[in-house]
């Protein structure tokens, strides 16, 4: 049985990315697929140096998470018309743990501006890792939520879409 794996890679306690990421989880347990939720806020991580980084206990249960996993969604904020940093030390903490995965992302931003922010990061993705790319996403702004809510039901139903997608794709190049 495949294994699905979702990330919140926001550091912000009141992230919209999270609410998305907490939707597509229950709705992959809904589904009974077998589905494990991390939250790299719990995990204390240091910034990637390319060495003494990965003898960190948040760095080794990442990597483990990433490596067990088939499908992965990437809950993110938008950072600087990118994805904030936090996510891309996860990929530089982790790397070869991503090869073959497929990857599906989950994205908050504050307008509409930097829709297409997630791209370099799903091409790094795809180029170094051989990750497969779920070729849609959600891209959401703060007028979908309503304090602890996620209320657009379009949103909502997106959400749901891309985390089907990523099984569905996952379940397909699984064979
Ligand atoms: C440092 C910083 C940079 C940001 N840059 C952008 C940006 O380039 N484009 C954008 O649409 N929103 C930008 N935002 C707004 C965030 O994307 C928005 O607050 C989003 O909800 C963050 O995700 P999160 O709630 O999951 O943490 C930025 C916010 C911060 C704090």
């Amino acid at each position: 049985m495949a294994k699905y794996l979702v990330i919140s890679t926001s550091g912000n306690p009141d992230s919209n990315s999270r609410r998305m990421a907490r939707v597509a989880f229950a709705h992959l347990q809904k589904k009974k697929v077998d589905c494990e939720w991390i939250d790299l806020r719990d995990l204390d991580l240091p910034l990637c140096d390319a060495d003494k980084c990965y003898l960190n206990n948040g760095a080794k249960k990442l990597n483990i998470a990433v490596e067990s996993a088939d499908g992965i969604l990437v809950a993110a904020p938008v950072y600087n018309y990118d994805v904030a940093a936090s996510a891309k030390n996860m990929i530089e903490l982790t790397g070869s743990a991503w090869e073959d995965k497929v990857a599906g992302f989950l994205c908050a931003a504050g307008g509409t501006s930097s829709y297409m922010a997630v791209m370099a990061y799903a091409n790094s993705l795809m180029l170094d890792f051989r990750t497969v790319i779920v070729p849609r996403f959600v891209y959401a702004t703060g007028d979908a939520f309503d304090g602890d809510a996620l209320k657009d039901k379009k949103v909502v139903a997106r959400v749901e879409q891309v985390a089907d997608d990523l099984v569905r794709f996952t379940e397909a190049l699984r064979g």
